[in-house]
């Protein structure tokens, strides 16, 4: 079932007690449907946006019964669900792919809706990369999810991706030429891809806030942001902030992780990291993902990248569904090749002992 008959078939008057003053007060805060409702929680609807038009008790109400009437419908999971209901919910989940076929399979598919997926690495190791060739990807997206419901016209073309960026790397030369190179018209696909440039930590959060107005506008399938913590990392960068930039963090991927859950969406969000003295006995220098726990416990896959040699290594850890693993991976013209069958010319960045 796709997303615009979803949002089509759950309407405000559905919500059980819900009176027409209600819906008038919800439509003067922006809240235009079930959904938007269902993604807000009381405390942020009272203390952000309701300018004294709810108190917290009928905000939890009226949330409460927003998620209810989605759960009814099977859009959210139960509090308490049976094993069976959690399938069910499990293979709605659609994936969306990179077209290289190693690094699609290494992601039992592509990456998942319903999930934030992270990606970590150094500067350089293939972060934007990978999240250009998933632009290109939007073009076969409709076609590859199998597993979505089959009593829906699975060839919608409205299916878009929200590319949010942070740190202005991103290239609409790229998108063209990698959708080029793999046989796809790349008009057709930077169509599908909305651009979205930040310039500073709040104006991310406001973005992140209001996305669910975007999600719906453009029926989005796929959320990327490249990179969910350079702007945050260089605002708060003192020790006295970092519990006020964990905290901002925090927020952000809480609602990003409602957005997939509620919309069935994929978000695919890069990370940088910080390096570390190891104090033991080989007293070497390690890297780890920035953000800390507050990173760590928001998403629902980790996949790590670093260089080795002309390729590159990802390796996916902290899972529920895959195992420990790793891959390599090139950058091509075309993408993210195989390192295998990858002939093109040797890494020129000059930086290869890094790894
Ligand atoms: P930061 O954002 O700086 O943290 O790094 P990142 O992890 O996002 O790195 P990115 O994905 O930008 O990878 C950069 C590398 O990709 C370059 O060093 C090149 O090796 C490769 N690359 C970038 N653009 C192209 C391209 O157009 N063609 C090819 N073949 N390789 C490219
Ligand atoms: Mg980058």
């Amino acid at each position: 079932m796709s997303m615009s008959s979803r949002l089509r078939e759950v309407i405000m008057e559905d919500i059980p007690d819900i009176t027409s003053d209600t819906v008038d007060r919800l439509r003067k805060l922006n809240i235009n449907s079930v959904y938007q409702l269902a993604v807000q929680t009381p405390s942020e609807l009272v203390l952000e946006i309701s300018d004294g038009l709810f108190d917290i008790g009928e905000a939890s109400n009226l949330i409460g019964n927003a998620r209810k009437i989605l759960t009814e419908r099977q859009i959210l999971s139960k509090e308490f669900s049976t094993a069976d209901d959690l399938l069910e919910k499990r293979n709605k989940i659609s994936r969306y792919a990179t077209g290289s076929k190693k690094f699609d399979d290494f992601l039992n598919g592509g990456f998942e809706s319903q999930a934030i997926t992270e990606i970590s690495g150094e500067f350089g190791s293939g972060k934007s990369q990978i999240c250009h060739a998933l632009c290109v990807a939007a073009n076969n997206l409709v076609e590859n999810n199998k597993l979505d419901d089959d009593d829906e016209n699975k060839q919608s073309a409205a299916e878009t991706i929200i590319f949010i960026d942070t740190e202005n790397t991103f290239r609409v030369d790229r998108i063209y030429q990698i959708a080029e190179q793999n046989g796809f018209d790349p008009l057709t696909i930077l169509q599908k891809v909305y651009h979205c440039k930040i310039f500073n930590s709040e104006e991310l959060e406001s973005v992140i806030n209001n996305l669910d107005k975007s999600i719906e506008q453009y029926n989005t399938k796929l959320v990327i942001v490249d990179s969910i913590i350079s702007l945050h990392r260089a605002e708060f960068s003192g020790r006295e902030t970092l519990g006020e930039r964990q905290q901002r963090l925090g927020k952000m991927l809480n609602k990003l992780r409602r957005y997939a859950d509620i919309y069935n969406i994929a978000v695919v969000i890069t990370n940088q990291v910080v390096s570390y003295t190891d104090n033991s006995q080989f007293g070497s220098d390690y890297i780890k993902p920035a953000g800390g726990n507050v990173m760590g416990h928001s998403s629902t896959y980790r996949i790590f990248l670093k260089r080795s040699g002309k390729n590159r290594l990802a390796t996916i850890f902290d899972s529920p569904y895959h195992p420990n693993q790793q891959i390599k991976f090139s950058i091509s013209d075309d993408g993210i090749q195989n390192a295998s069958s990858y002939k093109g010319p040797e890494n020129v960045d000059g930086n290869d002992s890094t790894w």
